[in-house]
């Protein structure tokens, strides 16, 4: 599997305005590749650059080793489906789906077999005649994605097409669009500012910030070791720290609190622990441990996703522990008093 797209040092300037600097990253042909960041930092600019819709201030993009430099957004071998999906209203499911082969002046006959195994493919099989304003929100985003796929693109670039779903539809969607692109070998780049859409779906994830690429790595990865402070708080859940000095082996918070870390070689601004790196009562055989004691405040019960706020005897700083759902805890109450451990690998510490 060779390089699909290659991404070297682009920046897109708006008058005095940087939105992309200097961003370089390559996609690997069948893969999945998401960039990840908050609303603003430059996503849909990034891919309107790729698409051709808009032109680069600087550096360049190749797609299977070739320039677009100059090339029209109608010749380039990838396509978008937008957030807002743009449909067309007055026609059917067939003709949505239809219409972009149709330009292309195919024969009747490959038109209408194409269609007729991308509807499939999308599970609309047997939705040909249904006017998009009769499905559901799910049903026309599948249409979204068929229109796209149909015209067999060698890169689909989807900017947030599950931001105007609920919450259960799109938990239900990222599973069926990872297990559709698995299934067609599409290249795809999905944009979102949603954490755990990228997670779930991707092979690879770029965190983007500010216009900059702050860590592309997998998902495991991402969360397991984030190279940035913005890359730790943005992805998955942390409690954060601000400190204010390094010596002898401990770490201050504000507070006061002395947190134990071994061996850095610089000082760090700020500490993030994730909640399921915190150990409650741990067993006296965990190395690497820094055990401290907490008081319990309160139990946010959640199902499997339970946590407690806790309360550093020695500090009064506050964290959030996630409570692991068996019967050792059931009986965990406000004001108990508790040992806490966690790994020094999981204290996480960065320059700002
Ligand atoms: N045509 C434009 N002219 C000036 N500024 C723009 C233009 N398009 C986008 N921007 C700015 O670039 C930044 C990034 O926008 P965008 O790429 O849409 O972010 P995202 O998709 O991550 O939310 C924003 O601050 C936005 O206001
Ligand atoms: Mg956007």
């Amino acid at each position: 599997m060779g390089k699909i797209l290659e991404i070297k040092n682009l920046t897109k300037e708006f008058k005095e305005f940087t939105a992309v600097k200097d961003v370089s990253f390559f996609v690997e042909e069948g893969g999945f590749f998401s960039i990840l960041g908050p609303s603003g930092c430059g996503k849909t600019t990034l891919l309107r650059m790729i698409s051709g819709f808009i032109k680069e201030s600087s550096g360049e993009i190749l797609i299977k080793g070739e320039s677009m430099s100059g090339i029209p957004p109608e010749k380039r071998p990838v396509n978008i489906v937008f957030q807002s999906l743009a449909l067309f209203p007055m026609m059917n499911v067939r003709e949505n789906v239809a219409f972009g082969l149709k330009r292309q002046k195919l024969s009747k006959q490959e038109v209408d077999e194409r269609v007729k195994d991308m509807l499939g493919r999308v599970s609309l099989h047997g939705f040909e005649k249904k006017k998009v304003t009769e499905l559901s929100g799910g049903q026309r985003q599948r249409v979204a994605i068929a229109r796209s796929l149909v015209m067999k693109p060698s890169i689909l670039l989807l900017d947030e097409p599950l931001g105007a779903l609920d919450r259960k539809l799109r938990e239900h969607m990222k599973i069926e669009l990872k297990l559709l692109q698995k299934e067609i070998g599409t290249t795809f780049i999905y944009i979102t500012h949603d954490q755990s859409e990228a997670l779930v779906m991707s092979d690879k994830v770029a965190v983007m910030n500010k216009g900059r690429f702050e860590q592309i790595d997998t998902p495991r990865n991402l969360y397991k070791n984030p190279k940035t402070a913005f890359v730790a708080g943005f992805v998955g859940e942390s409690n954060r720290f601000e400190l204010t000095d390094y010596s002898d082996h401990k770490l201050t918070t504000e507070n006061g609190w002395k947190v134990e870390k071994p061996n850095l070689d610089f000082t760090p601004k700020v500490l993030y622990i994730r909640p399921e790196a915190l150990i409650i009562e741990p067993t006296d055989d965990i190395a690497d441990l820094f055990k401290f004691e907490v008081v319990i405040k309160t139990i946010l019960f959640d199902g499997s996703n339970t946590k407690v706020s806790a309360i550093v005897t020695s500090s009064k700083d506050e964290l959030l522990i996630s409570l692991p759902q068996n019967a050792k805890f059931e009986d965990l109450k406000e004001g108990d008093k508790v040992q806490v451990g966690v790994n020094y690998n999981d204290l996480k510490c960065y320059k700002e």
